[in-house]
This record gives C-alpha cells, structure tokens and sequence, in this order.
C-alpha cells in the first residue's frame, strides 16, 4: 500500500529580509513526511528549525516555493482560509505552553475543541480521554498556574490534540523542563505515535530526538541529511546510533 505523504515541500522558501542576500530563514527545502511517522529536525541554533516548522504549519508563510499539507496546497489559501485549515489539520505545541492562564486546564483544551465547531458532547469526550491519557485528570480543574511545567506541557498537548489533527507539531515542547518531567512528555508523545499520530518535532537535544522514527538535520536554513533508525529498541542504543551519525555531520 502506498503511503500518502501528509506534508510535501517543493523549493520552500522563507527569508526575513527582503532584497538582500540574507542568509537567515530556511532556502530550497524539499521533503515528505508520510502519514504516522514521527519526525525530528535537528539543528543548531539559527539553523532554521522554528521557520521551518512555523512555515509547515502555517503559522507563517513562505517567501518561495510550495507546500502540500494534506494534498492542500496550503501557500494558496488566503488567511482565513489558512485559520480555518490549520485548526483541523495541525495541532501545535510551543516550548512555553502557552496556555490561557485564566482558564482551568479543562478549559484550555475545551475551548479549542468548541472552536472547530464540533458537537460539544464529542468535544467532552475526547478531552476526558486526552486528559486521562495524559495523566492530568485529576489536575483537570486547576489554574496552569497551580501545576508544575511538565503537567502544563501535557495539557498543551490534549489541547493540540483536541481536534484530532492529521499532525501534531512540536517546536522543542521540552526545552523548558527538567529531565524526569522531560521523559514524561516525551513519553506521551510517543504513545500517541503508537495510536497511529503523525508528529514533527523539533529539537536539539539527542535524548529527545530518540524517541522519533527519523531525524532531519538542518544547517544554514537547508535540510540536509536524514537518519532513519535502526531496529534498536533500547533508548540508549538509539542514541549511541545518532550521535554517531550527528558527529559524522559534525555535530
Ligand atoms: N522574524 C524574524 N526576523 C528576522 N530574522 C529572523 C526572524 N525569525 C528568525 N530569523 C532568523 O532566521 C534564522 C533561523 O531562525 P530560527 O528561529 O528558525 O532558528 P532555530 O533553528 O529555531 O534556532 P533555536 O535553536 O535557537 O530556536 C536565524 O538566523 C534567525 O535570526
Ligand atoms: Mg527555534
């Protein structure tokens, strides 16, 4: 069976400075992520990750070049078309949660799902769910403020999950938490993975990128090499592979 891609990119572009030749953004990136695969774009810093990932989304838009989410065409659509597209098809998940601080961690993940115009019941329902599986029911009624950073980041997650999006994206949902709170979310994300979830995320740490399928390595802005694992199961086999491959890239 062929596996349709659910983001496809032909030449995309996106530069921050109009006329000269600035290096900054991400230039010529061609790639395919195929339906229930778990991506990681590796990086340094600057490299292009957060551009990338925000142009995929369409959080923003690109300067050049093309992008198919879901066989749209998505450099087409006008804005509020884009508005629309993007609340049923992407789910996202930024670094520092951001989460409304005012609403419990129930409404957080509720009102995104009332957004989309779904019946209410069914909204319930799946939130119920997210947050059982999650592990944050029982915190379901507290402020984001009376909870700790990785149970924030978890909410984060049912909230980008809420409308069952065809893909979940993550620009570095870990980088503001400790290790054990770490493994925790990471851990989520890859149990959503194993239900069939199609996830981008990027990060620059190599514990983190083990728990994906395949690893993207961007460097000034453009994509250029992929690692695809092994059959290690064993988190620390994983990661000796990669850093392997990362240092060969001169990492
Ligand atoms: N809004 C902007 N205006 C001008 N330049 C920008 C803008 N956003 C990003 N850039 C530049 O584009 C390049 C890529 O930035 P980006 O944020 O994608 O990097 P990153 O790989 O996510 O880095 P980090 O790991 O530090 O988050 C950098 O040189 C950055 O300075
Ligand atoms: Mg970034």
């Amino acid at each position: 069976m062929e596996v349709v891609p659910i983001i496809k990119t032909e030449a995309l572009g996106k530069s921050f400075s109009k006329g000269s030749k600035s290096n900054n953004g991400i230039h010529n990136v061609n790639m395919e992520i195929k339906e229930g695969e778990f991506t990681i774009i590796m990086g340094s810093s600057g490299s292009g990750k957060s551009t990338l990932l925000y142009v995929l989304s369409g959080l923003d838009r690109p300067s050049s070049g093309q992008i198919f989410l879901n066989n749209t065409p998505i450099h087409k659509l006008d804005e509020n078309t884009m508005t629309l597209f993007r609340r049923n098809h992407v789910g996202f998940v930024f670094q520092d949660h951001n989460l409304i601080s005012e609403l419990s961690l129930k409404e957080n993940i509720l009102i995104v799902g009332y957004l989309s115009k779904q019946d209410r019941r069914v909204v319930q329902t799946r939130a119920a769910m997210l947050m059982k599986e999650l592990e944050i029911e029982t915190l379901a009624d507290r402020l984001p403020s009376q909870v700790s950073g990785g149970e924030r980041q978890r909410c984060a997650i049912a909230r980008a999950l809420i409308n069952n999006p065809k893909i979940l994206m993550a620009d570095e949902p870990t980088g503001s938490l400790n290790s054990s709170a770490s493994e925790k979310v990471l851990s989520c994300f890859k149990a959503v993975h194993n239900e069939g979830q199609t996830i981008l995320m990027v990060t620059h740490d190599p514990k983190s990128a083990c728990y994906g399928d395949r690893v993207l390595f961007i460097k000034d802005g453009q994509v250029m090499e992929a690692f695809t694992f092994g059959t290690q199961n064993d988190l620390e086999e994983r990661h000796e592979a990669l850093l392997q491959w990362l240092r060969s890239l001169g990492w």
